[in-house]
């Protein structure tokens, strides 16, 4: 009912606010014996975090999470899994002003509908912090795929307002890629195209100083995924990564393979031609414009989707809004938000897409023939 609990088999529940004490995830049903410890967390932790580049948020948070059970000396024990994380930058006063007034573009008004009151510091629930504990939980779930069939998830943005990267093959993005350039220098929009990532860079920081900000495009790709992961009809693996992706906030739009641009191919364009892989046993696609599944069912070719994300709704200019009674008002929200949400976005559907392909992987392991 709560809709604070997400899949089956590998199952997380999280809890927790923008601007509370901190967040929390239950994870179950990780099998024992994983490695798991504090320093793994912080790897994509600290990709997500805000204050990491000059063109996201600047809350400053460390992020230091605390492995609270499940784990005892350095591995999981195969019970339920709890991980918390502290708020330690929320500045509750910045949203003062903002209180009784409705951010267009935000989750204010909706919650104020359902609820009749909210927690307005920080957006409360419908905050991005809340994701953090769900970048951890993708970490675990980083690992079981990892472990159970050499299986990777790597994310990076492929558009930012119109400047689009040239990817040639999704499989071929390393994560190292994602996170540097050629020079050593981080790659803070994570766009592995690197002539794209600085006119994108450079777009930010105009719209920036505009007092405006953007949207964009992030893909996400799986890959060393073995065919069968997907049940019929409700539980779909497209149906579940959609899920996934959609619980993120600023989500409008997720595609597979060709998406939306299948629309406008024949049959004959679209398919992709069935051949026999490289040790001459195994089917694989000649091509791979069904973005992995077939029949929502892994066909053992690289997962590839892409997720469109808005352009943040908070920003520092004049808008039309209405205050909690329908008056007439003006809202600007200065805060510290991120121009763009693309670069901190990119972890939190890696963790999504992680989370959904390890349930399904615990879930199908049931269901071998004996
Ligand atoms: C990485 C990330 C960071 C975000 N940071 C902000 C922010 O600083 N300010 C803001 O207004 N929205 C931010 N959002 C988006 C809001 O959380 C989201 O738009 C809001 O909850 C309404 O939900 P909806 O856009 O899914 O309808 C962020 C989203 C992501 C993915």
């Amino acid at each position: 009912m709560a809709g604070n609990s997400f899949g089956q088999a590998f199952r997380i529940t999280t809890a927790g606010e923008s601007h509370g004490v901190g967040n929390v995830v239950i994870i179950d049903g990780v099998p024992p014996g994983i490695p798991l410890s504090v320093e793994d967390l912080m790897v994509d932790l600290n990709r997500r975090r805000p204050g990491q580049s000059k063109i996201v948020s600047s809350r400053d948070e460390p992020d230091e999470p605390e492995i609270i059970s499940g784990v005892f000396e350095g591995r999981t024990t195969g019970t339920s899994i709890a991980i918390f994380i502290r708020n330690t930058d929320s500045r509750s006063q910045d949203y003062g002003t903002i209180k009784d007034l409705y951010r267009p573009g935000h989750a204010d008004y909706t919650y104020d509908a359902k609820y009749g009151f909210r927690d307005h510091r920080g957006g409360g629930r419908s905050s991005a912090r809340e994701t953090a504990v769900r970048v951890v939980a993708g970490v675990v779930a980083k690992k079981i795929l990892a472990k159970a069939f050499g299986g990777r998830v790597v994310g990076y943005v492929v558009q930012i307002d119109d400047i689009r990267a040239n990817i040639s093959d999704p499989a071929e993005v390393t994560p190292e890629a994602v996170e540097e350039l050629a020079d050593g220098e981080p790659n803070i929009v994570r766009c592995p195209d690197a002539k794209a990532a600085a006119a994108m860079k450079e777009r930010i920081e105009q719209v920036r100083a505009e007092g405006d900000s953007l949207g964009g495009v992030a893909e996400i790709v799986a890959t060393g995924v073995p065919p069968g992961l997907g049940e019929p009809v409700f539980d779909k693996l497209k149906a579940d990564l959609a899920k996934g992706l959609f619980s993120l906030p600023a989500v409008l739009g997720v595609e597979y393979g060709s998406g939306f641009a299948s629309a406008t191919m024949r049959g004959s364009e679209n398919n992709d031609a069935f051949v026999s892989g490289d040790a001459g046993k195994e089917i694989r696609t000649a091509s791979n414009r069904h973005g992995g599944m077939l029949g929502g069912i892994s066909s053992g070719m690289p997962i590839v989707l892409r997720a469109a994300v808005k352009p943040t709704s908070s920003i520092p200019r004049d808008q039309d809004t209405v205050d909690r009674h329908g008056n007439a008002a003006t809202i600007s929200t200065p805060g510290r938000h991120d121009p763009c949400l693309l670069p901190r976005f990119i972890p939190m559907a890696e963790a999504m897409v992680a989370i959904v392909l390890a349930d399904h992987w615990l879930r199908n392991r049931q269901q071998q023939m004996l």
